[in-house]
């Protein structure tokens, strides 16, 4: 591939509101850093949305909603570009290609699917055929743009995995089209667990919301949310995610945000209320410049959209010749 340089590429899914474990997880480091030092590439994924039971009008209010945090988060569009993904037909075209490389077996495999199959079944609704072959979906977003690395929380550590392995398997079949990507993870706030129920994730599609904090939750219903966290049995603080999952869940989050280790802060703290509230304090003054540029940037809708038109076209532009290349590899005639 003619390029020099480290292609980047990200996406966030517009199924809830954005979460304190997004930003922690991803969008940070992405402001941070990897808009810098890298041709970055960041995208809402729509598409992605549809895979579960939805309501049209939210997945599109959320869509522009997630697209108006990333740039008040502090992607520029001088730095990086900023897209939606069903703007941009290669990613499906490319995804058909690869549903004819992986294998059912492999989509039954995604831990993702397991967890949210049995939650749609719980919730007396159908499994979308879609909500299988998502990671065909995954892995054509990245793979259509030549990608090196894929910033992303630990969860989607096996969605990456098997794009790897997909983007390999057509590469040996097929002749070389693809970059094999790695994925890299936060050193420390790549899994932010729930607030009331530390042992699973912080996920914005949760039903129950006391135990999310959300980018745009008012800064005192974030402060409430983390003083009512679960704590465990017992008084010390200790860093120790089995046996006080709720305490490590809160030094993590205090550490991702203050930049300093887990281990050493558990020493700083007499009780778990100073921690809530050190804690507390530091996600609100963390996210406080997010709410307001958000504020913001939403007064200026023409903004968001006009980012979105040329990050669609700049995006369109960088992956055709990939897919197109692809198709030619698999055995497609090229239209004359
Ligand atoms: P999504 O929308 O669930 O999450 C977006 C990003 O946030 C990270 N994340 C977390 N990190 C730490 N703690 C948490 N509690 C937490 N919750 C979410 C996720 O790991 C992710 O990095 N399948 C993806 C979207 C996607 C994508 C892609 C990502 C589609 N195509 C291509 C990268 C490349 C997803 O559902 O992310």
């Amino acid at each position: 591939m003619a390029r020099t340089g480290t292609r980047i590429f990200s996406g966030v899914k517009p199924t809830g509101h954005l979460t304190l474990g997004n930003y922690l997880g991803a969008m940070r480091r992405w402001v941070d850093e990897d808009q810098h030092r890298a041709d970055a590439l960041f995208c809402v994924v729509d598409l992605h949305a549809l895979t579960v039971d939805h309501d049209p009008a939210r997945v599109r209010r959320l869509t522009r909603q997630a697209a108006t945090l990333l740039l008040a988060a502090g992607l520029s569009q001088d730095r990086c570009t900023v897209f939606v993904q069903s703007h941009v037909d290669e990613h499906t075209r490319l995804a058909y290609l690869l549903e004819c490389t992986a294998t059912d077996a492999e989509m039954r495999r995604m831990i993702q699917y397991k967890e949210k199959a049995v939650r749609e079944r719980a919730g007396s609704r159908s499994v979308r055929l879609s909500l299988l072959t998502y990671p065909a979906l995954m892995a054509a977003d990245i793979l259509a743009y030549g990608t090196d690395e894929v910033p992303v929380g630990d969860d989607q550590a096996q969605h990456v995995e098997l794009t790897r392995t997909l983007a390999r398997r057509f590469n040996d079949r097929y002749g070389l089209v693809f970059t094999v990507p790695d994925a890299t993870h936060p050193p420390v706030g790549a899994r932010v667990m729930n607030l009331q129920d530390p042992r699973s994730k912080m996920g914005k599609s949760h039903a129950e919301s006391s135990g999310i904090v959300y980018l745009l939750d008012e800064p005192d219903v974030m402060r409430r949310k983390i003083m009512r966290a679960v704590t465990d049995s017992g008084s010390e603080v200790a860093y120790d995610r089995t046996a006080q999952p709720g305490v490590a869940n809160l030094l993590e989050i205090l550490a991702a945000c203050s930049g300093e280790r887990p281990e050493d802060l558990a020493e700083g703290f007499g009780s778990y209320g100073a921690l809530k509230k050190q804690t507390a304090d530091a996600v609100v003054e963390l996210l406080r410049p997010v709410r307001d540029r958000h504020a913001e940037i939403s007064a200026d809708p023409g903004y968001v959209e006009e980012v979105l038109r040329s990050g669609a076209e700049r995006a369109r532009a960088l992956a055709r010749p990939t897919v197109d290349a692809a198709y030619r590899a698999i055995g497609l005639l090229p239209p004359s």
